[in-house]
Parts: structure tokens; sequence; C-alpha cells
């Protein structure tokens, strides 16, 4: 079993779909281990999204990260980080495939719905940038 990190973003939780995701989440065969409602603050996204300090949307893409609530989220399955991210889809919801969370979630490249990590080396950066070991228990 391999564990992933994931965050329901705040345009998603902002237009109410949390319950939804959840409950697909469920439905595509993750353990959810780890749970929780967080109001990032502008430092903590710049903090959590530092690999892309450089690039030109750094400053947009944090200051929607810590405009609203979201809920960040472990999750548990067989290449659960592969599998996650097939399940999001394409960063860009436009090319994102029928059926993914970004496709039928996302409205923009920016507000895009979810998070998730992208290898093993980043999830274990991720993982425990937002949660304790015995809040995965
Ligand atoms: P994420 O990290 O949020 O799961 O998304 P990702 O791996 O699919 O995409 P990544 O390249 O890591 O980019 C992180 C987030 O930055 C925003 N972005 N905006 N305006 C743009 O051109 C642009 N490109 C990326 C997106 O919200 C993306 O999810
Ligand atoms: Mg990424």
């Amino acid at each position: 079993m391999e564990k992933t990190f994931a965050i329901i973003k705040p345009d998603a939780f902002a237009a109410g779909h949390a319950g939804k995701i959840i409950s697909r989440i469920y439905e595509e065969g993750f353990r959810i281990v780890g749970l929780k409602k967080l109001f990032l603050s502008k430092k903590e996204a710049e903090g959590f999204y530092a690999v892309h300090r450089e690039r030109p949307f750094f400053g947009e893409l944090t200051d929607f990260m810590s405009s609203g609530p979201c809920v960040v989220m472990v999750l548990e399955a067989e290449d659960a980080i592969r599998k996650w991210r097939d399940f999001m889809g394409a960063t860009n919801p436009a090319d994102a495939a029928p059926g993914t969370l970004r496709k039928d979630f996302g409205t923009s490249i920016g507000e895009n719905a979810t998070h998730g990590s992208d290898a093993p080396e980043t999830a274990a950066f991720e993982i425990p940038y937002f949660f304790a070991g015995l809040e995965l228990l």
C-alpha cells in the first residue's frame, strides 16, 4: 500500500463540492488515512508550493491557495500516487478526461479543484508538511 497527499482546493470547497469529491474518493477505492479542513496563510501556501517559487504563476497560485478554506487529506491505495493523479485528470480542466475530478469540478488551470503529490519524494515532503504521525494512525 502506498500513501499520497491530496487537497480539495479553495475553489471546490467554496462551491460546496467537498462532500461529492470525498464520496468519489471512496468509490474509487482509496482509504482516507488523514483528513482536515484548513485555511492556509499565504506563507503556509508558499512553503507548500516552494518548488514552484520561480514560476510566473507562483504569486497567483499562493494567493488562490490562501483565499479560503481547503481540505487536506492523506489517501492510501495500491499505487496511490499515480492512481490519484489519474483520477484528478490534467492540470488544465479543459484538457482533463471525462470522469476525472478536474473535468467535473475544475474551472480553469489556476482553479482546478484538487491537488495531488506527483512522485514518492513529493508525497514524502507533503504528508508531514500537514500531518503529524499520530494523525495518521
Ligand atoms: P498540483 O500540484 O496542484 O496537483 O497541480 P499539477 O501537479 O497538476 O500542476 P503543477 O505544475 O504542479 O502546478 C501547480 C498548480 O499551479 C497552477 N498553475 N497555473 N497559470 C498557469 O500557467 C499555471 N500552471 C500551473 C495550477 O493550479 C496547478 O495545479
Ligand atoms: Mg504539482
